[in-house]
């Protein structure tokens, strides 16, 4: 079925120039861009994208990293993008997520700084919606 997701390039991919680099291994799984910008979020918009994870210790410290620089914001269509991306994605800690994904390949922070993995992806087709909404007021 046809779906959409939130993709973010964070802060520390835009700054380390991997944005081409990011959003072509989702062009060519296949993945097609619906819509894209760049912006800086505030911390109000970064506080209802993280919602679930407030009052986690890491909360206040991964606002502030998404706040400190620009971010692109992408919205990516295709067959089962949710899922998809996310394995394209890697799991969080790029340290052991596998070779051959985006944190995998790229990622080199750890430990407290965990939170520069580069990428952000909707987990779920509901929160792909709910983020939508929240970046590009719509669905
Ligand atoms: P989470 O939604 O668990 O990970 P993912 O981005 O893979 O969906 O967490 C959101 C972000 O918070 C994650 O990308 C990195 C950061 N984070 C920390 O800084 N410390 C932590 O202990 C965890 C679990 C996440
Ligand atoms: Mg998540």
């Amino acid at each position: 079925m046809t779906e959409r997701t939130l993709i973010l390039v964070k802060p520390d991919g835009v700054e380390r120039n991997l944005i081409g680099t990011v959003l072509a291994r989702f062009e060519t799984k296949g993945y097609h861009i619906a819509d894209l910008k760049m912006l800086t979020p505030s911390h109000e918009l970064l506080e209802k994208h993280y919602e679930e994870h407030k009052g986690k210790p890491f909360f206040q410290p991964l606002v502030d990293f998404m706040s400190s620089g620009p971010v692109v914001a992408v919205i990516f269509e295709g067959e089962r993008v949710v899922e998809g991306a996310r394995s394209l994605m890697g799991s969080s800690d790029p340290t052991t997520a596998p070779a051959g994904t985006i944190r995998g390949d790229f990622g080199r922070d750890w430990g407290e700084n965990i939170q520069k993995n580069l990428v952000h992806g909707s987990d779920s087709v509901e929160s792909a919606q709910r983020e939508i909404d929240i970046w590009f007021n719509q669905h």
